[in-house]
């Protein structure tokens, strides 16, 4: 056992996922290229609509209910996929839930809003405000509540930090686990890179228990630059909570490419919108525009190109709530 998995294994966490989540070949999108395709379904972590967010949110919300709290507040976008999975989560534990979002409370509600009003979870929509000060008015919720006596607590930075980050350091058991039983080797994942928050997990995870996978993280926001500073400060967070340090610096640890994020965050391009149609019509499996049409637009590229062959596999990361609202 590595001294990782011995951490993961006694550190605060609640169980959340309905896993392993499958790990299967991609019959029909991948064809004729010459590699053998997969598909890793973290769009089925079994809450809400799915997504990423589930596997970070059993060790924040681990710490929180370890630390006794009643009530857990989180903030995001109106479509905000961490804020629906967070609503979703707390209903299974039978936690209160509040939602902070940056918008006005739109006259039709479409997408994780519509979930969120099904969860009948209270939101708080302020606005057009900047991220910053929605985080200033969700600290002082916070404050608001300990003084009242209650025991608040807060998911950060949608969930990308350090604690959130060793959920997906978990999923590399997983998945190695699924590939000895699969016998599949040497297989290069391709995940999404927003905040850095499942890179940082997977990176982590995959040094400390013998580099068995190969990375490549697709940004969908910000350039390698940038996307590499995220998931430096989120790998150097999760450091100081296990007392485990990273072998490398992420450049040698993983590959990023900046070359399919369009404009940024939320921003299509036109290959990218073609991709939501093209993998639902080929797979029957749907994904949505933000995070992940960009990372399969580079997978097949990366195959084409010939820089990525033999065992490749697409982590669907979910965000099925917010397709509805982009069209
Ligand atoms: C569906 C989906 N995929 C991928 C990500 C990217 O995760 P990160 O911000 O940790 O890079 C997110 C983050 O919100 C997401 O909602």
């Amino acid at each position: 056992m590595y001294p990782i998995e011995e951490f993961l294994a006694r550190t605060p966490r609640v169980p959340l996922l309905t896993g392993p989540t499958p790990l299967h070949p991609m019959a029909r999108f991948f064809s004729g290229l010459g590699v053998d395709a997969y598909i890793k379904r973290d769009d089925l972590t079994g809450i809400g609509p799915g997504g990423n967010k589930i596997r970070s949110l059993e060790f924040l919300l681990g710490q929180g209910i370890a630390e006794g709290c009643d009530r857990v507040l989180a903030a995001g976008p109106g479509q905000s996929n961490l804020c629906t999975l967070t609503a979703a989560a707390c209903a299974r534990l039978g936690l209160e839930c509040e939602l902070i979002h940056n918008c006005f409370r739109p006259k039709e509600i479409q997408g994780n809003l519509l979930l969120n009003e099904l969860l009948q979870v209270k939101s708080h929509f302020l606005g057009p405000v900047t991220s910053e000060e929605r985080s200033a008015y969700t600290e002082q919720l916070y404050q608001t509540y300990l003084q009242q006596g209650a025991h608040p607590f807060i998911i950060r930075n949608g969930a990308t930090s350090g604690r959130g980050a060793l959920g997906y350091t978990a999923a590399v058991q997983e998945m190695i686990t699924q590939c000895r039983q699969q016998n599949i080797s040497s297989m290069t994942i391709f995940a999404p890179g927003g905040n850095g928050g499942v890179a940082a997990g997977l990176i982590y995870g995959n040094a400390l228990m013998g580099n068995p996978f190969r990375i490549v993280i697709v940004s969908v926001e910000d350039t390698e630059a940038v996307l590499e500073a995220h998931i430096t400060t989120a790998i150097r967070e999760a450091e100081e909570i296990t007392g485990i340090p990273c072998p490398a610096p992420v450049n040698q640890l993983c590959e990023i490419t900046d070359c399919y994020r369009g404009d940024g965050w939320g921003m299509n391009t036109p290959d990218s919108a073609r991709m939501v149609k093209e993998f639902a019509r080929q797979e029957g499996i749907f994904i949505e525009n933000i995070y992940n049409s960009k990372v399969l637009v580079g997978m097949r590229d990366w195959i084409m190109e010939g820089k990525a062959s033999g065992a490749v596999c697409y982590l669907h990361t979910g965000g099925f709530g917010s397709l509805f609202s982009q069209y």
